[in-house]
C-alpha cells in the first residue's frame, strides 16, 4: 500500500510499523521528518545548537548494545561532573524536576514540613517538595540578581522547616555565605536548584557544590542539553547509596554490577529516574565541548550587555548585573523594562521583525497552587514587579553577532 508522508505543511507523520520495517531510505538524513528550521528572517528565542559529535557518540551507544542507562557515556559525564564541580556524587536523571524529587525523598521530606523556595522560580522547585506532602514557604527575591533574598530567610523558618531550596537565577550565585550560615544555625538542608547555573560560581567555588544536595537540568534550552535530562548532585556522602536505590526503582541494582551481592533486589521505595545511554551520549559530546560552550554564551552575553547599556541607561531598563564575587553561567539576558505596561509593546515590536522573545516566571505563590498554600498578593512585592516587567531576549549558543546584532538595532528603534 503507498503511503503518503505529509511534510511540515501537513504536519502528519504516519507511524505505521509495518512501513519501519520496511524504510524506503537509505540514510537517516532522507527521513521524510518534516523540517522545523526556522524562516530565515526569524530568530527563535532558543535552540538547540549541536557540537557536531553527537551523531557519533549516539552511533557508539547504539553499535555497543547498550543503550539503557548507567553505561559508558553516562559514567564518563558523572566523571567530569563530578570533576570539574568538585562534587563527590553526580547521577545524570531524567530531568532536573527528577533530580529535585530525588533530592526531596533523600530528605525524607513529610506531609506538613515546610520548605523554603524563591516565589520565583520553575514550578518543579515548588513540586518536588509538594508531591511528598510539603508545604511549600515562598521567599521574595533581591532585586538586583532576582535570587532568594537571603536578608529575609531566616524570618521564614519555623520548626517545621526541613530545607531551603535557593535557585542561581540566570547562572548568578545566590549570596551562598549568608544561606548556610542561617541553615546550619537551624540544622536544615540546602538543596540548590542549579537548572541554570552549571559552571557558573561563587567566591571561586562552582555553583551546585554548596549544597548538601543540588540539581542541574539538560533540557533542551539550557547551556548543555541532551533535549530532556538532568543530574543530581551530592557532596554528602551519606546519600551516596540511598541516591543509587531511588534512581533504580528502589533496589540495589548499582551494587550488583559492582559485584558488591550476588542479586539485586528491592530494598526502598524509589523509581526510574535513570535517562538513556543514547541520551548521556548527546550530553557527553556537549560536555566535551564545554570550553567552547561556555565562551560562546559568555560572548552572546558580553555583546547584549555592551551593545544596551547606553540605551537601557537612557530609558530607564534595568540589565542583568554579575556581582564581582559572582561567575555566571550566563544562562540567559533579560531587560526589566521600566513598567509592566511597556512590555506587550515591546513583545509586539520585535516579533513584527520575526524575533521572538519572551517573559519568564509567573510568581508561584500567585498560582492557582501557590494561593492553595496561602499565597497571597503582596506577600513578595519584589517577585510580583520583576515578574510583570521582565523580558528575554532570544539566547543560544550559535547566536551569531550579526543576527544579535539585528536584534539590538530593532530593540534600540523601539518608542516606549
Ligand atoms: C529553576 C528551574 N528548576 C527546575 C527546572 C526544571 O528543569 P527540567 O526541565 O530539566 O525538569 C527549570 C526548568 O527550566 C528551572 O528553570
Amino acid at each position: 500500500m503507498e503511503r503518503t508522508l505529509a511534510n511540515a505543511a501537513g504536519g502528519i507523520i504516519a507511524h505505521d510499523p509495518a512501513e519501519q520495517a520496511t524504510p524506503a531510505y537509505s540514510t537517516p538524513f532522507a527521513l521524510p521528518f518534516p523540517t522545523f528550521a526556522p524562516e530565515p528572517e526569524h530568530i527563535p528565542f532558543n535552540r538547540f545548537c549541536k557540537v557536531g559529535t553527537e551523531f557519533a557518540y549516539i552511533q557508539q551507544a547504539i553499535d555497543a548494545m547498550q543503550i539503557s542507562g548507567d553505561g559508558r557515556f553516562t559514567a564518563l559525564c558523572h566523571e567530569i561532573l563530578e570533576k570539574d564541580l568538585g562534587v563527590g556524587k553526580a547521577l545524570l536523571t531524567t530531568s532536573c524536576t527528577h533530580a529535585l524529587e530525588m533530592a526531596a525523598l533523600l530528605l525524607d521530606i513529610q506531609p506538613g514540613d515546610e520548605v523554603i523556595i524563591p516565589s520565583f522560580t520553575f514550578v518543579s522547585t515548588a513540586n518536588a517538595f509538594v508531591l511528598r506532602g510539603a508545604r511549600p514557604v515562598f521567599a521574595d527575591i533581591r532585586p538586583d540578581t532576582l535570587n532568594l533574598d537571603e536578608s529575609r530567610l531566616e524570618a521564614l523558618i519555623t520548626l517545621r522547616t526541613r530545607a531551603i531550596v535557593p535557585v542561581h537565577y540566570g547562572g548568578i550565585g545566590c549570596e551562598m555565605d549568608t544561606i548556610l550560615k542561617v541553615a546550619a544555625r537551624h540544622r536544615i538542608a540546602v538543596v540548590e536548584d542549579n537548572a541554570h547555573g552549571l559552571y557558573g560560581a561563587y567566591r571561586g567555588k562552582r555553583l551546585g557544590s554548596f549544597g548538601s544536595l543540588a540539581t542541574l537540568s539538560f533540557h533542551e534550552t539550557k547551556n548543555f542539553s541532551c533535549g530532556e535530562g538532568g543530574a543530581l548532585l551530592i557532596t554528602d556522602p551519606a546519600y551516596f547509596e540511598r541516591a543509587e536505590i531511588l534512581r533504580e526503582k528502589g533496589t540495589n541494582r548499582k551494587r550488583f554490577f559492582r559485584g558488591e551481592v550476588d542479586r539485586y533486589s528491592w530494598v526502598d521505595i524509589g523509581s526510574s529516574y535513570l535517562p538513556s545511554e543514547i541520551l548521556a551520549a548527546v550530553l557527553y559530546a556537549q560536555l566535551l565541548a564545554r570550553e567552547r560552550i561556555r565562551k560562546q554564551r559568555r560572548d552572546v552575553w558580553e555583546f547584549y550587555a555592551a551593545q544596551l547599556a547606553d540605551w537601557a541607561a537612557e530609558n530607564g531598563v534595568g540589565l542583568p548585573r554579575i556581582p564581582s564575587h559572582c561567575e555566571s553561567s550566563h544562562h540567559l539576558f533579560y531587560l526589566l523594562l521600566p513598567r509592566a505596561a511597556d512590555r506587550p509593546g515591546l513583545i509586539e515590536h520585535l516579533k513584527a521583525a520575526g524575533i521572538l522573545s519572551v517573559f519568564h516566571y509567573l510568581p508561584l505563590h500567585l498560582s492557582k497552587m501557590g494561593r492553595t498554600f496561602g499565597g497571597v498578593k503582596g506577600a513578595c512585592p519584589v517577585s510580583e514587579d520583576v515578574s510583570d516587567r521582565l523580558l528575554r531576549l532570544p539566547f543560544y549558543n550559535a547566536l551569531e553577532p550579526a543576527t544579535q546584532g539585528r536584534i539590538v538595532e530593532r530593540i534600540k528603534c523601539h518608542k516606549f
